[in-house]
């Protein structure tokens, strides 16, 4: 029988470092074979840690953010879209009204796709105006038409002006938005001040060539995959997570080749394995980068309930041996429970690692706010357990749930609480701050680099409490 470890097992033996700041330190890593973040973490696919809010944060931090799949297709889509239009270079296809709509329509689409103002065109879809929140802010009337409040006649400029052309523009006009326009007046596309100011503060964000935040959108093995993957695709999904808890399964590597001979441009991830013969086999059916995992969870009783899995750092040490192989990355995803435990994942030679519990209770994660002895929490759950089971098959039936029906469920996951920690930036900060500090501890300056110098020391339970903090232990 082979012995098997995780984080709390071991450490990171310190090596001499030429790494004077850790701001030399540079982080980056996969998360698939093309996809490269700076800040190497991402967001798990649960109903309570990635919607579009959380994956626009996770991208400007330049880590990511995966849409959970729980979700009609058509909401999982919309959450996509929401991502990638939040920041562009140029809005291709800008949110437009009629100068006849009423002032309560255009304030339903503002509201809908969360934006701060909306292009006026004619039926030929040429710019007569722009309505912002400033044109409407005292309009109590939600039947005017809307040629009556908004700004006619707006500054607009020659498609294919450049963002900096765009930026001397719109200081020297003192206005916001740029409408760009072909030679008859016809609206072809849109550049913000909020875009620009984005694009200068956060060079570190997670984009695409167009300049818009990288979003990753979760889709299942069986039922109507196919189905959601071209829908998320065609919403601009960066990447596609096929999201399985057993992935070393037939089923799932027939999915995934089914899914690289449609969408055969398109990056897909893979998982959840915990042996290098998974993710050897899951590499082998087309997946760009490989999810490792079985079982780690903060919400997981998967482990508890069946007795499979694997420690993670064993599992993350067997399947990264794929990427030295293929050069595929791999994900450590689920147990990670602090920053250390990140350094950890990646030593051992994962390429990202994917984050649930850390990441649960900032503003960002969809899901309600409890309050327990004063102090605030959100609710977090295993997309296994009984109440997420329930809501989904709730989801899919109109009608109410049979006893019987629900005395079937066995959970592999548990409802749980995360305390509150605020806006998501703040919490990556720490993680990727104790990611390269920890890198620099092993004289690294780079991710490939880490790998080469980590050396890892196996310890007791003693030398793990005397690891933490104990100064107010008796
Ligand atoms: P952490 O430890 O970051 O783990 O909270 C998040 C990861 O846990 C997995 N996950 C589950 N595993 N039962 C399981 O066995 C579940 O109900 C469940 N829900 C999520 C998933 O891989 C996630 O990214």
């Amino acid at each position: 029988m082979k012995e098997a470890f995780t984080f709390h097992d071991v450490l990171l033996v310190p090596k001499r470092s030429s790494v004077r700041s850790r701001k030399d330190v540079d982080t980056s890593g996969r998360f698939s074979k093309n996809i490269t973040l700076k800040c190497p973490v991402v967001s798990a696919n649960m109903d309570t840690v990635t919607e579009a809010r959380m994956a626009i944060a996770m991208a400007r931090c330049g880590g990511l953010g995966i849409i959970h799949r729980f979700l009609t297709i058509e909401e999982e889509v919309a959450e996509v879209v929401k991502v990638k239009r939040a920041e562009s270079v140029v809005i291709e296809n800008p949110y437009t009204v009629g100068p006849e709509d009423s002032l309560e329509y255009a304030r339903s689409l503002i509201e809908r796709h969360e934006v701060g103002g909306l292009i006026v065109v004619d039926r030929e879809r040429r710019v007569v105006g722009i309505l912002s929140n400033r044109d409407m802010q005292f309009q109590t009337d939600g039947a005017v038409q809307i040629k009556r409040v908004m700004t006619k006649n707006p500054i607009t400029a020659k498609v294919g002006t450049t963002p900096d052309e765009a930026e001397e523009i719109l200081r020297e006009k003192k206005i916001e938005k740029l409408p760009l326009v072909d030679g008859k007046g016809v609206l072809q596309g849109l550049i913000t001040a909020k875009d620009i100011k984005a694009k200068r503060h956060r060079p570190e964000a997670s984009k695409d060539k167009k300049g818009r935040l990288l979003g990753g959108a979760a889709v299942g093995g069986v039922g109507d995959f196919m189905e959601r993957a071209a829908a998320l695709l065609e919403g601009g999904a960066d990447c596609l997570v096929v999201d399985v808890a057993h992935g070393h399964a037939d089923h799932v590597i027939d999915a995934v080749k089914k899914l690289k001979k449609k969408f055969g441009s398109a990056e897909l991830v893979a998982g959840n394995v915990a042996t290098y013969e998974g993710a050897r086999d899951l590499a082998a059916a087309g997946a760009d980068g490989i999810k490792v995992g079985v079982g780690p969870g903060s919400i997981c009783s998967t482990r508890i309930v069946s007795g499979s899995g694997v420690p993670q750092l064993s599992a993350v040490i067997e399947c990264a041996k794929i990427t030295k192989e293929r050069g595929i990355p791999v994900i450590a995803d689920g147990g990670i429970r602090d920053s250390g435990d990140i350094t950890k994942a990646l030593a051992a030679g994962a390429s990202s690692v994917m984050l649930g519990s850390l990441l649960a209770g900032a503003d960002e994660s969809p899901g309600w706010t409890v309050v327990r002895g004063g102090t605030r929490y959100k609710v977090y759950r295993g997309m296994a357990s009984l109440t997420a089971t329930l809501s989904r098959k709730k989801k899919e039936s109109t009608e109410n749930l049979d006893p019987i029906e629900v005395a079937e469920v066995v959970p592999e996951g548990v409802e749980s609480m995360a305390p509150y920690k605020g806006p998501v930036a703040e919490v990556v900060y720490q993680l990727q701050g104790g990611l390269r500090s920890g890198m620099s501890y092993s004289g690294a300056r780079s991710l490939p680099e880490f790998w080469t110098k980590a050396e890892f020391v196996r310890i007791s339970a003693a030398a793990w409490a005397e690891s933490k903090p104990h100064a107010l232990d008796k």
